[in-house]
């Protein structure tokens, strides 16, 4: 799948912006703060329906300005698409989908798969669980319109809950509430537990390609209840926040489920939290990111768009060769300060913005 033209007006730094990309590679050239990332932003917000950088709607619509507008138009195997958002200060955003609009968000996910990887994201092995957490749901909300409902309803169903622990009650609604988690909760755990399958598979295969065969990478889902089916997992699961409840009301929150969940990752048979070099977690990270893209191509069919901002300069010259080499057939947007950083490179086909202020003009096709 691919982009063909992207439409803001009063995005972040962007008063009025319409581009044409093209089908394979983009480079988006700028020194700070000119916008770069806010273009990335807005090509992630297709696939994501949300910022990546985690900011609220209302924070990248123009400082000043009360509404943001977001259009993009581009091609699927199953058809063009042409994709609307307004964003508003004082209501919730509208959503258009080949002109119609859309009521439910989850219906507008898969229209876009897109996948962001910037230089937080080579934190992923280092950082708290919730940014582990966070690379799977965002995977697996763009693949499964069902799994973001879940999540969410799961999400809202906890705070309840912990509102209720921190005043210290435990009467029928904290029993209706779990239920309820494990409902969503065992959903949620089971789509973990697949796609952590694949992943698991798949990154073996890159990494082993990109460290030369000198590394081995394998991912294990932590997670407080494992079971094969959706019905044995949703047994355990309300078991589990029963047999907690005590632990529960003292500490004021629900301390066991799929929202404490992470991954561990072992480089080498170690675990790469603790042990492996920065370097090591970077490749890591690098392999999972790629893992992503696959497992998006076998899921849908196509390749994602793939969206680097600012990686190359933190990777080295054999890890930055073999990102390049590898997406060939994927459209990518790629942003750097200076094109010297590029210069030993060569790419085929490629179109080279200029980033300044707010305004992009296209250097050379
Ligand atoms: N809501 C907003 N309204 C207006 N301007 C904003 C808003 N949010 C961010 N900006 C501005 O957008 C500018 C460009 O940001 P962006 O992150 O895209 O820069 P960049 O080109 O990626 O820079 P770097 O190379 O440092 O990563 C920032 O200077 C910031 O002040
Ligand atoms: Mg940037």
């Amino acid at each position: 799948m691919y982009v063909k033209e992207l439409e803001v007006i009063n995005f972040r730094n962007y008063s009025n912006l319409k581009i044409e990309f093209a089908k394979g590679l983009n480079i988006l050239v700028g020194e700070n703060a000119q916008g770069k990332t806010n273009v990335l932003e807005a090509l992630n917000y297709l696939g994501a329906l949300k910022s990546h950088r985690g900011n609220k709607d209302k924070e990248i619509i123009k400082w000043g300005k009360n509404k943001a507008y977001i259009r993009a138009n581009g091609s699927r195997n199953i058809g063009d698409f042409t994709l609307e958002f307004l964003l508003s200060l004082e209501s919730k955003k509208e959503i258009k989908l080949n002109g119609i609009k859309i009521n439910k968000t989850s219906e507008v996910f898969g229209t876009v798969n897109s996948v962001i990887f910037s230089p937080e994201d080579l934190r992923l092995l280092k950082d708290g669980p919730d940014v582990r957490r966070r690379f799977i749901d965002n995977e697996l909300n763009q693949l499964k319109p069902k799994y973001h409902h879940y999540l969410n309803q799961y999400n809202k169903v906890i705070q309840e809950r912990n509102n209720l622990l921190k005043q210290r009650v435990n009467n029928t609604l904290i029993d209706i509430y779990d239920e309820q988690l494990s409902e969503f909760g065992s959903f949620i755990i089971l789509n973990r537990i697949e796609f952590i399958k694949k992943l698991s598979i798949i990154s073996k295969l890159l990494h082993r390609k990109i460290t030369n065969g000198k590394e081995e990478i394998s991912i294990q889902y932590k997670t407080d209840v494992k079971d094969v089916s959706l019905k044995d997992i949703k047994e355990k699961l309300y078991r589990l926040y029963k047999e907690n409840i005590a632990e529960d009301i003292k500490k004021g929150y629900t301390s066991k489920g799929p929202h404490r969940d992470d991954l561990i990752i072992f480089i080498n048979g170690v675990d790469a939290k603790s042990y492996a070099s920065q370097g090591q977690q970077r490749t890591a990270a690098l392999s999972l990111k790629l893992s992503e893209i696959e497992i998006i191509k076998g899921e849908t069919g196509e390749y994602p768009i793939l969206l680097l901002d600012d990686v190359m300069s933190e990777l080295d010259l054999i890890r930055q060769k073999y990102l390049l080499d590898s997406l060939k057939d994927i459209q990518t947007f790629l942003t750097i300060t200076s094109l010297n950083d590029i210069e030993k490179f060569n790419f085929d086909k490629k179109r080279v913005f200029e980033v300044y202020n707010g305004t992009i003009n296209v250097k050379e096709i």
